[in-house]
């Protein structure tokens, strides 16, 4: 475990990166109370990296972090910056973070802002991480701030969608988010009943996708919910195409969720989950601990080293992939 002295630390920033998942403020609001209790100051860096590099520095004190604890979004503001990835935008960076005399930073983010928070760990300065993607597909903690949130977002969209479904015995294929991961797919697959989920992690051909559709015709069904991971093998446009000119008995209509499993009020969970990893991110500076992200692991938060999150992608789990298959019936 890496370490530091905390008791040379005066004042920490914060940021929040990637795309912005519900929960967000009631992390950096868990963060800010947690330091200020501490005697610490807190600086919010608006922008991400890309306002680091600008030195995009706003002072945040306990009203700052108010009323805000049920809002989608991050009042901090998002942004990415591909070129954080190079030397020269990582010394600019831990340039701004030393000329505002900042001594730790606490990123929330997904895998991305994660990287980027190793990096500056790796240049020598303390940071610790807290997972906030709605992809879950951050290694090292069971769910990340937001991924609650967007699955009711996703559910909800998939019960309304079957009304109409069944209304007019169509089959939907619903394109859900969640990048090279098909978590999302996969869990609001089997919570709203899917009868086909597609995911980046099984690759299942369209000619069986077109099986699983006629039979469920056969059997009677007035309805039938494809869920496709927006990385999986197919595109949902070539899938619908196929499924048209093959003929499974059921009219085909495709809707992509799009940006709206991002935003809203975050969930109790999810809101749980932030301020528990926010207060743990500064207590574990304070206890002079590194180079970290705090995550679930079980019911517990708990630190595990940055260098074994980036280092491996957090996939669906596929048991639930069988389950899944057994409940269509
Ligand atoms: P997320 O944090 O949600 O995964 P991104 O993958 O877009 O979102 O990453 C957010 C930002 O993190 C990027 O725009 C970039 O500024 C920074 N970042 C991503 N990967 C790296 C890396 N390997 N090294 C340094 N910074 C990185
Ligand atoms: O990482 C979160 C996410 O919403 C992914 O699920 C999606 O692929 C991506 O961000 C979309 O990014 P953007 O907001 O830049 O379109």
């Amino acid at each position: 475990m890496t370490t530091f002295d905390p008791k040379t630390m005066r004042r920490i920033a914060i940021m929040t990166g990637g795309g912005d998942a519900p929960g967000m403020n009631a992390c950096v609001r868990a963060v800010v109370r947690t330091a200020l209790n501490a005697d610490l100051e807190v600086m919010g860096i608006q922008g991400a990296y890309a306002g680091l590099i600008r030195g995009d520095f706003i002072p945040l004190t306990a009203r700052d972090v108010g009323g805000i604890i049920q809002r989608g979004g991050t009042f901090l503001q998002t942004d990415r910056l591909p070129q954080f990835k190079e030397d020269a935008y990582q010394e600019k960076g831990m340039q701004q973070l030393h000329d505002h005399q900042i001594d730790a930073l606490v990123v929330i983010g997904g895998d991305g802002s994660l990287n980027g928070a190793l990096a500056l760990h790796r240049r020598g300065f303390p940071v610790m991480g807290v997972p906030a993607s709605i992809d879950n597909d951050i290694w090292g903690t069971n769910m990340a701030i937001g991924v609650d949130t967007a699955l009711n977002t996703i559910l909800e969209a998939i019960d309304k969608l079957r009304d109409t479904a069944s209304s007019h015995k169509r089959a939907f294929l619903i394109e859900v988010m969640g990048r090279n991961c098909g978590y999302l797919a996969l869990m609001s697959g089997i919570c709203g009943g899917a009868e086909v989920i597609l995911i980046p992690e099984m690759e299942v051909s369209l000619e069986e996708v077109a099986e699983r559709l006629i039979d469920s015709y056969q059997r009677g069904k007035t309805h039938a919910i494809i869920v496709s991971a927006e990385g999986a093998a197919h595109q949902s446009d070539d899938i619908a195409k196929y499924l048209k000119e093959k003929g499974t008995g059921f009219d085909v209509r495709v809707t992509i969720l799009g940006h709206v499993q991002r935003g809203g009020r975050p969930s109790a969970f999810d809101r749980l989950l932030a301020l528990r990893l926010g207060n743990a991110a500064v207590q574990c500076l304070l206890d002079g601990k590194t180079g970290m992200m705090v995550g679930l692991l079980g019911r517990e938060v708990s630190p595990v080293p940055l260098e074994q999150v980036t280092s491996q992608p957090r996939q669906a789990n596929l048991d639930y992939y069988d389950l899944a298959r057994v409940l269509a019936r």
